[in-house]
């Protein structure tokens, strides 16, 4: 993939949560967490990052979950936005604007882009043939309906788009469609609906997608291969109230569908941002010009409105946009080998997530076992695994007992090196080594990866101290126990840079106990080459962990417990 470290602006973006439910740690580590940790490593590598996204309040999902609870879809979207916004903010998701469809500049945004689509002749409209629920007096688009996916038999694929095979559909392409409200059959009633004629992008969709070589080849092959099955116009507007209002004339009691307007919420989340900070031209560098990146982190089921109706949009605008740069897609994270679902109580919410555990040790957890070639598993057995042995065995002690020695021997500075040996320099190279790798890991997305270089090279960094056993050779050779300790502070250093991305508060306790960034500014990535002084002072260690000792069945029963709490 082409890197862009240094090169270009970056807009990094999260899918926008359906803001119906507290997203599950799978919709984080898809696409919020991917983002953030991606936009921190861009920012240490010196990029001037944005990361967007927002709540996506419209559309059928929430409105069904109002009709649920007995309330507005207004109140249903504040509650919750107010809500999920600060879980956000505990996860250390590092959003720059974190908004949402419901505001003012968004909306106006969306109806002034696709008027002008429609001027630009792409958008017309026509009589279609919608279902529609007597009982219910309504007319039953996208998730108020469900059925038999056409295209591979899954039977409760919704009006819009298939969850098991990903195939966008039509309500009427569903087979046995029945409302989900009252689960009576619907009957076919006409109304009238605006139309983007996707075929007349085709031919320059398909010039983006095949020269873009940044797309990973799944996101890649499935839009071609659609786009060569025949692009089909594609319904603009819905008969619902809750939404934007279309702007077209002769629509006025008509919304937007959903898909339409929040992935343009990318753009006016970048407005709003500079709006607010009153600077109000400058979105356009990120959307116009053409160093600036914008990189996309979603669930494998949104690839095609990333890779095909967003690139849409902004061609039928006309206004040359930049076109979407990378969208990296995840597979999904499972709970017991199913999908995380409320109403079956499978999965871990984000917000149960954190009265568990410190927030570093799920985000380390998660980047750990990213679904990022196939579908993978959450379990307690792995979880308890990946903390005990990997963060508390490894990592944590090896950084604890290293600085603790400098603390206790070396009267908390930093040992000054003399006739380093030839296993010392040997044990030097090896960091740097490292440390391209991360930088490798973190600019191909592989997060996993880049979590297990971590441990990685603290494990480097514990085998160096066993096999020279420091602890001895303070008694008799001071100097080489120093050039020991002088080494291992600087895997130390590393690591504590390294980790930031992953680990933003766990790197800056270390960075803290290291005494680092003291008459500095900000820390940057190759600081995490850049040795640590000769008596440079440290300050006390602390552990940086502690393990976990319960058992499976305790956590999961003291989940229940908490799941029973916040409900
Ligand atoms: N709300 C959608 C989902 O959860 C994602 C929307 S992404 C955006 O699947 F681009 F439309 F914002
Ligand atoms: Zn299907």
């Amino acid at each position: 993939m082409e890197s862009v470290i240094k090169l270009a602006k970056i807009l990094v973006t999260s899918a926008w949560p359906y803001i119906n439910v507290t997203p599950h740690l799978g919709n984080l580590v898809g696409s919020i967490l991917s983002a953030d940790i991606a936009a921190r490593y861009y920012r240490l590598r010196g990029n001037e990052v944005l990361l967007v996204s927002g709540s996506d309040e419209h559309g059928t999902p929430i409105e069904v979950e109002a009709i649920k609870q007995g309330i507005s879809p207004k109140e249903l979207t504040d509650n919750n936005h107010a809500y999920v916004s600060e879980l956000f903010r505990k996860w250390n998701i590092s959003y720059d604007n974190y908004t949402r469809t419901e505001s003012f500049v968004h909306k106006k945004f969306v109806q002034r882009l696709l008027m002008k689509i429609f001027e630009n002749g792409y958008i017309f409209s026509k009589e279609i043939k919608m279902l529609y629920c007597n009982k219910d007096q309504r007319f039953l688009p996208d998730r108020f309906i469900e059925g038999t996916c056409p295209n591979c038999d899954y039977e409760k694929a919704r009006g819009d788009q298939c969850d098991q095979c990903g195939k966008l559909l039509e309500p009427t392409n569903l087979i046995d469609p029945y409302c989900v409200l009252c689960k009576s059959s619907p009957i076919i009633k006409t109304t009238k609906h605006w139309f983007i004629d996707l075929s007349k992008l085709s031919n320059k969709l398909k010039t983006y997608l095949s020269e873009n070589n940044n797309l990973p080849a799944n996101a890649k092959n499935f839009s071609l291969n659609w786009i060569k099955e025949g692009l089909k116009p594609r319904a603009v507007t819905r008969d619902i109230s809750w939404g934007i209002p279309a702007p077209f004339a002769g629509a006025e009691n008509k919304t937007i569908y959903v898909w339409f307007e929040a992935v343009l919420g990318y753009i006016s989340a970048t407005i709003e941002y500079y709006k607010n900070i009153k600077e109000p031209e400058k979105w356009r560098e990120f959307w116009f010009n053409k160093n600036a990146k914008t990189l996309y982190f979603v669930g494998k089921d949104n690839i095609p409105f990333h890779t095909i109706i967003l690139p849409a949009l902004l061609l039928a605008s006309g206004e040359d946009y930049n076109l979407p740069w990378n969208v990296s897609a995840t597979e999904f994270l499972q709970f017991k080998g199913e999908k995380a679902s409320k109403s079956q109580r499978v999965g871990i919410w984000i917000d149960e997530a954190l009265e568990m555990f410190p927030v570093d040790w799920w985000r380390f957890y998660l980047a750990a076992t990213r679904p990022e070639t196939k579908d993978s598993n959450f379990s307690w057995e792995l979880f308890i695994d990946k903390i005990n042995s990997d963060l508390n065995d490894t990592f944590g002690n090896f950084i604890h007992r290293t600085l603790k020695f400098i603390n206790a021997k070396f009267d908390n500075k930093i040992p000054s090196p003399s006739n380093l040996s030839k296993n010392d320099n040997q044990l030097l190279a090896k960091i740097a080594e490292s440390v391209e790798k991360l930088s490798l890991d973190f600019e191909n997305f592989k997060f996993q990866s880049a979590a297990n270089s971590l441990i990685g090279l603290s494990r480097i960094g514990n085998q160096y101290l066993n096999e020279n056993e420091p602890w001895n050779l303070i008694k008799n050779e001071k100097r080489k126990a120093g050039n020991i300790f002088y080494v291992a502070s600087q895997i130390v250093k590393a690591i504590a840079i390294t980790s930031m991305p992953i680990m933003p508060n766990i790197s800056q306790q270390i960075c803290q106990i290291l005494n680092l960034s003291q008459n500095k500014k900000s820390l940057c990535w190759e600081d995490a080459l850049t040795p640590l002084d000769a008596n440079h002072q440290i300050n006390k260690s602390k552990p940086l962990f502690k393990k976990i000792d319960s058992n499976e069945k305790e956590l999961e029963n003291k989940l229940i417990m908490i799941r029973n709490r916040l409900s």
